[in-house]
């Protein structure tokens, strides 16, 4: 039975690190989290040498003051375990658990997550500390739960030392049995890759041209990483829940590499995440058309979401972001940090922590400003912070436990992650198209899922979303696509874009008409397909509804070829050798409808769709929105005590909006109707 997030109230809080001051600040700093209405404390999760100062001799003095103390004050703590950083004493006696780079260089210590998940040794002295930790912790009335390391994969999620080698070798006997089964799936045929013994198989390992591995050896070795890394978790998770049976246990992602799903399923209450919206300024793309910017992170929270409705934010953004090198951010501007708080909980935050109380004086994390400054005077950020708390502590309570309504959402699988990752000829396509897919829901108010097709999905699971899009899952097993079909013919409508269907989950191509295990769904064949790139000239698609209406058929092209009959052409190509032929279909099968569009998305293409799909704002009946404004929902299980809608503008300027019914704001009280105006970044919770 999983525990809650918040039973009581929202959890505000923020991330602490004791060990870092003076002991005469915490009292002032304990003071001051209250006064600011936070409830929540992390601390922990890097302090191994201050826990264990030398092998084997465990000391409590300095965290059991600066917890007791916390609890005094009335605040909860969340104790990090502090696996993500391996004292010196630890890395120099035993070198073996260092990680090593995919080219055999050693990482040292110097930096954090320099470990890896094989070396039995690391994982005993991991046990060890956990271990004295939940004995010394697991009863605290101050501690409400546990971070597991930090941030799993973050960094790095790839590990070539001796250990993974013999460990990946172990995990694929287990998989496959015999090497004869093994050769076959990675069809290592080809180019003279057979083995003939068991020591001859490694992880991937640099060969004459730079990181050009088998492609199913490369995907297995991703599938071997994720299993490793909660095997690696599971052991701290099964300790804390055998000796602080009372507390709860989370740990923060989400990182490549790692089916958090499962990570989630088998080990956590919840799931957590760090969320830093201003990310987006680093990876700006300025030729992009519409960017969402520090809205994107709505993607990710919804990515989030699907691992767990109701979660955590561990670390929210809260000032300039920086390490002394890299990722220089600039600083939210007022409002900013309150919009992004309020953004997470529309998705689904019952309990979010800033990062970090205080900015640190010193180490890699200077330019990594928390609320205070480092002359710990009052300023615009905690007078903020101070807002949210008094804020929170008001509405949170008719906010937690309820959870995100949708009746669309975006699919995504690990698989086509993984594999993706190394395969050009559709990877990227993903990432691009559901940002696109997002972008043009969001500019029309249509709240959105993203879910995760596992070997676990059900049919019910599927059938709660009206429509489904899986934009280039290139592998499908027959299973899925059977699944699949089943949500159609019960009334589903699903769209999938190009370079659908055609690999099996070997990741080897289907001898079959593509879209291969999609084909007989689709009611299409494709007759032709190219990249469109280099020499190609960029290609458009006319619309049948309207065929002046050209959107840009980007990056692919599926040349498709109508085969069922109950196939109507929605839209054909407009350029090039293939003008005229289908370039998206539509597929009436059973009581729902099946789409194929040949190309990589983009938003235009998308608006042009969701009419056909019966999409449209959940709040189009009572709600005019300008597109700079997101809407989200979040109802309780009992949907007709209401739901909250919340509204947040992520401009600076002032957006006008139109309340056709009358709604109560619960952050300021007042009942709101007709021409509203609501400010730059400013928030609205409607009831
Ligand atoms: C991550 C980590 C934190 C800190 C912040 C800022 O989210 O979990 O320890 O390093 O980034 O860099």
């Amino acid at each position: 039975m999983k525990r809650p997030v918040a039973t009581e109230q929202f959890e505000l809080g923020v991330c602490y690190y004791p060990e870092h001051w003076p002991e005469a600040m915490w009292a002032d700093d304990y003071r001051r989290m209250v006064e600011t209405g936070f409830t929540v404390v992390r601390m922990g999760e890097f302090a191994w040498s201050v826990f264990e100062p030398e092998e084997g001799k465990f000391q409590f003095g300095l965290f059991d003051r600066a917890v007791d103390l916390a609890h005094s004050y009335g605040l909860k703590v969340i104790m990090g375990t502090p696996t993500a950083t391996p004292p010196a004493w630890l890395t120099e006696q035993y070198p073996e658990v260092l990680n090593v780079t995919y080219e055999g260089v050693t990482l040292q210590h110097g930096m954090r997550r320099h470990y890896n998940y094989s070396s039995p040794k690391y994982r005993e002295l991991c046990a060890a500390i956990v271990t004295k930790l939940a004995e010394h912790y697991g009863n605290h009335p101050g501690i409400a739960g546990w971070q597991i390391d930090n941030e799993l994969n973050c960094e790095v999620n790839e590990f070539y030392s001796e250990s993974d080698h013999l460990a990946f070798r172990e995990w694929l006997q287990h998989k496959y049995e015999t090497l004869d089964k093994l050769n076959e799936a990675w069809g290592t045929v080809f180019w003279n890759q057979t083995f003939t013994r068991w020591s001859q198989v490694h992880l991937t390992r640099p060969t004459p041209s730079p990181k050009q591995p088998n492609p199913h050896q490369a995907l297995d070795e991703k599938r071997f990483i994720s299993y490793n890394t909660i095997s690696f978790a599971k052991i701290q998770a099964d300790i804390l829940r055998e000796l602080a049976p009372g507390q709860w246990v989370t740990t923060n992602g989400l990182f490549g590499h790692l089916d958090s799903h499962e990570l989630n399923e088998e080990l956590l209450d919840f799931f957590s995440y760090d969320s830093y919206p201003q990310f987006s300024s680093i990876y700006f793309d300025p030729a992009e058309e519409n960017p969402l910017r520090d809205r994107g992170w709505s993607l990710s929270l919804s990515a989030v979401r699907s691992i767990s409705s109701n979660f955590c934010i561990m670390e929210q953004q809260s000032g300039p972001g920086g390490w002394v090198n890299r990722m220089d951010m600039p600083s939210p501007k007022p409002g900013q940090m309150r919009l992004w708080t309020y953004q997470s909980i529309a998705h689904g935050a019952d309990m979010l922590l800033y990062f970090r109380w205080r900015t640190a004086t010193m180490g890699n994390e200077i330019y990594w400003h928390g609320l205070n400054d480092y002359h710990n005077q009052p300023n615009r950020r905690v007078k903020e912070a101070a807002q949210i708390g008094k804020e929170l502590a008001q509405i949170g309570k008719s906010i937690i436990g309820s959870v995100t309504q949708a009746s669309i959402a975006i699919l995504r699988d690990y698989d086509n992650e993984w594999d993706g990752e190394y395969d050009n000829w559709y990877g990227p396509f993903m990432w691009q198209s559901n940002k696109e897919w997002f972008k043009a829901l969001q500019h029309k108010h249509i709240p959105s899922d993203v879910l995760y097709m596992r070997s676990s999905t059900t049919l019910e699971e599927l059938s709660r979303y009206e429509v489904l899009v899986y934009t280039h899952p290139a592998i499908m097993s027959d299973e899925t696509a059977a699944l699949l079909d089943q949500y159609v013919q019960q009334g589903g409508k699903l769209v999938f874009g190009c370079r659908t269907g055609y690999k099996d989950t070997r990741g080897q191509c289907y001898m079959r008409p593509f879209p291969g295990a999609a084909q007989e769904m689709t009611g299409i064949t494709v007759e032709e397909f190219t990249m469109v790139k280099g020499t190609r000239q960029p290609t458009s698609i006319s619309w049948s509804h309207d065929a002046d209406i050209l959107t840009g058929a980007d990056a692919f092209n599926d040349i498709l070829h109508v085969e069922a009959d109950t196939v109507e052409v929605m839209g054909s190509y407009a350029s090039d050798y293939y003008a005229g032929k289908p370039a998206v279909t539509r597929n009436k099968r059973g009581q729902g409808e099946v789409w194929y569009y040949g190309a990589v998305f983009n938003e235009q293409a998308v608006l042009q769709m969701l009419p056909a799909l019966g999409l449209d704002s959940p709040a189009a009946d009572w709600l005019e929105l300008p597109p700079q404004v997101e809407l989200q929902i979040r109802a309780g299980a009992d949907k007709s005590a209401g739901s909250l809608t919340f509204l947040l503008n992520y401009s600076e300027e002032p957006a006008e909006l139109l309340l056709k019914q009358p709604r109560t704001d619960l952050l300021s009280g007042q009942t709101l109707s007709g021409a509203v105006t609501l400010q730059g970044f400013g928030v609205l919770v409607l009831q």
